[in-house]
């Protein structure tokens, strides 16, 4: 059953009024790091299980999730404020009464402020903001101005939802800096509207689509979720532990640690997304390339 767009947009209003965050305040900036929690949990870290894992002493363990952190955070600045983008066009000529746009609005306004919070966030650990690399950057500005529909919403979901499942994991890790449990907290409950919103929007257009339309959306996604999924981990952050940043993102990228890392953060959009005919046809590759699905 599909939930009414305007009904649907009330709820998410009225929670959004009741549970928002304001990360300047709610968050103690000024507490200090602890020197024994890590950044990310250790088994999410890219290299984890691989033997250039097991020559690293503690602390560069510690060390590399901090970089690995940073480096997610940078990209999750990235992708939000394409997302701001799109949003913003997708209110352009919407009814301004109408509560979908005025939640696509108010979308915005959680986006900007989790935007600041990860930008405060890489600044508090002392990492560069590493960012998604220049091809990315590149074709997430055309991502930005052309996406529409499915492959939007869907789009955004990857992003979303992958980062979702490893924000929770984090945030109930005792082994994980309190600072970063906390950011990852607030992320998570404000984010569980915004899926529930691009969800809906998929589930409501995606049934209409002719098959070059399909084919189109299902081609988009795919390369989307592509481009995501390599971004998140800048090779320049193996660069802090002392290892060769490509010949690091290499042995990552074969790590079956991190390739089930990636799968499992996934796995339930990858459901939803084949459920609803959005991966599938020849495009399927792509997602088994990044280990998705
Ligand atoms: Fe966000
Ligand atoms: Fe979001």
């Amino acid at each position: 059953m599909i939930a009414d767009r305007e009904r649907t947009a009330e709820r998410l209003l009225n929670s959004s009024a009741r549970n928002s965050y304001d990360p300047d305040v709610d968050i103690d900036w000024a507490a200090d790091l602890l020197p024994d929690k890590y950044f990310l949990p250790a088994h999410r870290c890219s290299l984890y299980g691989t033997p250039l894992w097991d020559g690293l002493s503690e602390q560069q363990r510690i060390e590399l999730t901090k970089h690995e952190l940073a480096s997610i955070a940078s990209v999750g600045i990235w992708f939000e404020v394409i997302l701001m983008e799109l949003l913003v066009r997708h209110s352009y000529n919407a009814d301004p009464l109408a509560r979908h746009t005025q939640y696509a609005l108010t979308e915005v306004a959680d986006e900007c402020r989790h935007s600041v919070m990860f930008a405060r966030l890489i600044e508090k650990v002392g990492c560069p903001a590493y960012g998604p690399g220049r091809t990315a950057q590149r074709l997430g500005r055309i991502f930005g101005s052309i996406a529409f529909g499915p492959s939007m919403f869907a789009g955004i979901l990857v992003a979303e939802e992958i980062t979702d499942a490893l924000q929770r994991e984090s945030m109930a890790d005792p082994s994980v800096q309190p600072l970063v449990r906390m950011v990852n907290r607030i992320h998570v409950i404000e984010e569980a509207r915004h899926v529930r919103y691009a969800r809906e929007e998929v589930l409501r257009d995606t049934p209409s689509l002719s098959r070059p339309g399909l084919a189109y959306h299902r081609a988009m996604l795919a390369r989307t979720a592509f481009i995501v999924t390599r971004a998140l981990i800048h090779p320049r952050v193996y660069r802090a532990v002392g290892l060769d940043p490509y010949e690091a993102r290499r042995v990552a990228w074969a790590n079956p640690h991190y390739r089930d890392t990636l799968r499992w953060a996934a796995s339930k959009l990858t459901a939803f997304l084949t459920e609803n005919n959005l991966i599938g046809g020849p495009s399927r590759r792509i997602w088994h390339a990044v280990s998705l699905v």
